[in-house]
Formats: structure tokens, C-alpha cells, sequence
């Protein structure tokens, strides 16, 4: 994103960048801090924070993509060599990935479904904080979201779940836009309709 874009200007425009198309450079740590402030800025009925980050730069995206592999291959050992290199490389293709975990649970007051949704909101807003600062990104979840031994390499505890992997780094790559829903097939007014 550019840094002088208006936020109306960005709005329209804004989009993902495919995982296949992000490279160095990655966001510096301070930069990381930033984003991660900026992202946790979303509304969160009740103030719960019903959600936490877990950062996985460097050498520990290649160990957690060596163990993707390893389970992987438990679940089906004819893996492909295609497959088997994309469980190689799964937290390799950002330079930084970025854990999204909510934890949201029974409460009192704040239903849970709120607490997942604000979760939602924080993935969305990283989305926007790291363009910001002038990188590219996308919120992936991929099998690694759902399965419990991959969750606890993770860090991800049973209690919690894993809301989004948010890859973050570089890209001069021109996404051409995807298709976008039309207003008429997901808008109805209620009431006496449009004023
Ligand atoms: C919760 C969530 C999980 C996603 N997980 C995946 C995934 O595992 N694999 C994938 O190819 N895309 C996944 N996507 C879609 C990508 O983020 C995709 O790039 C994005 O929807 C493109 O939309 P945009 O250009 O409007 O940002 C996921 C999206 C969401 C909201």
C-alpha cells in the first residue's frame, strides 16, 4: 500500500496477496510491534481481549513446517512430492507469520459468538496494519488450524483456536482483483425500504 493512500481510495482497492507471491523483506521487529498494536484495535464487546498473537519468524518457520510434514505424512505416507514440499514450506512462503488465537469461552454477559467474532476483526485489521506499514499479506488457515497435534506445536491450547495465520513480507506481484459480491445479491432494506 502506499503510505499516502487515502483511506476511502485504499478501501476500494483493498485485496490479498497470494502466499505464493509474498518474499522478503518482512516486517523489523519494531515494525511487528506496530502491526500487532495497530491489529489488536478492533471493538471487543465487554473488553474481554478474547484473543492473543503468537509471532514465528526465522529458523522456528522452518522446524514448524518440518513438523507439518512429519504429520502429514502419518496421515497419508503416499504423499505426493508436490505435497510433501508444500508441508516443507508451509510457514517458509512469508517471512513472517503471524498466529491469530481466540479464546473465546462462555462468559457471563458477552456471548461467545461475539468473542469469535472479534477475533475475525483483529485477522482483518493485521490485514490493514501490515499494508500500512508497506507490506503485503493474507490470512490463511489451512489444515493446520484444525488438527490438535499441530495446534499444540503451535502453542495453541485445547481451549483456544486458531483464527488465522497472517503471512506477512513483500510483493511487487499485480493481483488482478477476484470477483466481488454485488450489493443487489447480499443487501435487502428493511421496512419501507430506501428513503
Ligand atoms: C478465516 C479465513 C481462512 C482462510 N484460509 C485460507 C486457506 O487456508 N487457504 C487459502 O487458499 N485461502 C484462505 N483464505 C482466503 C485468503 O485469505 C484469500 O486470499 C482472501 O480471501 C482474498 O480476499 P481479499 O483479496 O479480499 O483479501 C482464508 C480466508 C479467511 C477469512
Amino acid at each position: 500500500m502506499q503510505n499516502d493512500l487515502k483511506l476511502i481510495d485504499y478501501l476500494r482497492q483493498r485485496h490479498s496477496t497470494p502466499v505464493a507471491q509474498i518474499k522478503e523483506p518482512g516486517p523489523s521487529d519494531a515494525e511487528i510491534e506496530a502491526i500487532l498494536s495497530l491489529a489488536s484495535r478492533v471493538p471487543d464487546h465487554g473488553k474481554l481481549a478474547p484473543w492473543r498473537f503468537i509471532v514465528y519468524r526465522g529458523a522456528v518457520r522452518g522446524e514448524l513446517s518440518a513438523e507439518f510434514l512429519r504429520l502429514a505424512l502419518e496421515k497419508d505416507p503416499e504423499l505426493s512430492d508436490a505435497a510433501q514440499e508444500a508441508e516443507r514450506t508451509r510457514f517458509l512462503r512469508a517471512p513472517v507469520v503471524i498466529g491469530v488465537v481466540s479464546k473465546a469461552a462462555p462468559h457471563v454477559k458477552i456471548p461467545e459468538w461475539e468473542q469469535v467474532l472479534s477475533a475475525g476483526a483483529v485477522c482483518l485489521n493485521m490485514l490493514m496494519a501490515a499494508e500500512a506499514h508497506g507490506f503485503v499479506a493474507n490470512w490463511r488457515t489451512e489444515w493446520i488450524a484444525y488438527d490438535a497435534r499441530a495446534l499444540e506445536l503451535l502453542g495453541i491450547a485445547p481451549d483456544e483456536k486458531a483464527a488465522g495465520f497472517i503471512h506477512i513480507g513483500s510483493s511487487d506481484f499485480p493481483v488482478p482483483d477476484r470477483p466481488r459480491p454485488e450489493l443487489s445479491q447480499i443487501v435487502t432494506y428493511a421496512g419501507e425500504g430506501r428513503g
